[in-house]
């Protein structure tokens, strides 16, 4: 059993709070409810009872901003040519972000020798062809391609959309407590694939080679072969590719309290965790919040990619991503909060994943070039009325 770090209870109060955060909120209509906290949601924090909206500022400079990016107007080299690979988005000594929107099988197979591949399936279907065996992909599907392994894909029609989190640490399971073995999926829903010769002859260069091509050190390096590298029959072990699917995920709430997102978190190294916040009823105690506070993430970068549905009524554009840098505030519109307050809005249809890292990610300039302008101020303007 991993060990945790102590809980602290040297709490104190002064002024104006709630006693139970993120409930009882007519105590103190006035205010709004501001969280300051460490190491994600897990380590010391503060809740601060504030006037006015901390998102509502005037203007910002550059850098002092929530980032937001039009995921649909990326353009990786492998949307044109089968040849061509996946881009890179983001990131930092630990962990990359990439898109791929591959529309022909691959001239080559793939091997990442930096680090775990998780692949997101956003839109397409087809296959992983690995060589342990095929993994058939579908929208909502996690795909992890653990270090070293040789594969190929095969899409079944030319429109895929993969993000890509590359971890240089294993990525394993995030830490699930008490919640028990099958609790939030059961692993027997991991689909684990069973050797097959690609009887296609796929990967092949015009030269009739099979090409290996090798990421290391960040960069592209191939191997040639006369047959197949993908010529496996049998494996035995505990490493492996496999898939489960954000359906089979079965999102942990309470009916009395908001729980946090860091509970969603599905995978986790020590560096960074990937989750996804998914369809479920809003919490509906009279007293509850259905929403997390206004808060700022003190350790970590906040990197969300829109799948599938509406941000509580929102309209987000499928394959949005925001970043949100440490220390910058962020929360629900105010107009949505008093909707859901009012009971327009019980349940949430999102789906959205979620990369919270550690360390600061980086933008790179093809990402920069997809940038939206629009903040936080204006999302909130173009949010419609609260009905009244
Ligand atoms: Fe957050």
């Amino acid at each position: 059993m991993e060990l945790r770090p102590m809980r602290s209870w040297i709490h104190h109060s002064r002024g104006k709070v709630l006693r139970q955060a993120g409930a009882g909120r007519k105590a103190l209509p006035d205010l709004h409810e501001d969280m300051l906290t460490r190491q994600g949601f897990e380590g010391r924090d503060a809740h601060l009872y504030r006037r006015n909206e901390p998102t509502n500022w005037k203007r910002v400079e550059e850098n002092a901003d929530n980032l937001d990016f039009d995921g649909r107007v990326l353009e990786p080299t492998d949307l044109t040519d089968a040849d061509g690979g996946p881009l890179r988005l983001f990131h930092n000594p630990d962990v990359s972000i990439w898109v791929s929107r591959r529309s022909a099988n691959m001239t080559y197979s793939a091997r990442n020798a930096d680090g775990d591949e998780l692949y997101f399936v956003h839109e397409g279907t087809g296959t992983f062809y690995t060589e342990f065996g095929p993994i058939p992909y579908e929208p909502g599907d996690y795909v992890l391609v653990p270090k070293g392994t040789t594969y190929r894909i095969r899409p079944a029609g030319p429109v895929n959309y993969f993000l890509i989190v590359e971890s240089v640490e294993e990525l394993g399971f995030a830490d699930i407590g008490p919640l028990g073995r099958r609790a939030p999926f059961d692993p027997a829903l991991l689909y684990v694939p069973t050797p097959e010769l690609d009887e296609l002859g796929d990967g092949r260069n015009e030269d009739g080679e099979w090409p290996v091509r090798i990421k290391t050190l960040g960069e592209y390096t191939s191997a040639f072969y006369d047959f197949d590298p993908i010529d496996v029959e049998g494996w035995k072990g505990d490493l492996f590719p496999f898939k489960i699917n954000i359906r089979d995920y079965r999102p942990i709430m309470s009916d009395r309290m908001h729980i946090m997102p860091s509970a969603s978190a599905m995978f986790a190294t020590p560096s960074f965790m990937v989750g996804a916040l998914l369809p479920r009823p809003l919490e509906s105690a009279a007293d509850a919040e259905p929403f997390p506070p206004y808060h700022r993430n003190m350790d970590y970068d906040e990197l969300s990619f829109f799948h599938r549905g509406t941000a509580l009524s929102l309209e987000i554009a499928p394959a949005s991503i925001s970043v949100i840098p440490r220390g910058l505030h962020h929360g629900l519109p105010h107009a949505i909060m008093e909707n859901i307050r009012k009971k327009k809005i019980d349940r949430t249809d999102m789906e959205m994943i979620f990369v919270d890292t550690v360390r600061a990610l980086i933008p790179t300039p093809e990402v920069q070039a997809a940038r939206r302008w629009e903040h936080y101020s204006q999302v909130r303007q173009e949010t419609p009325g609260d009905g009244q």
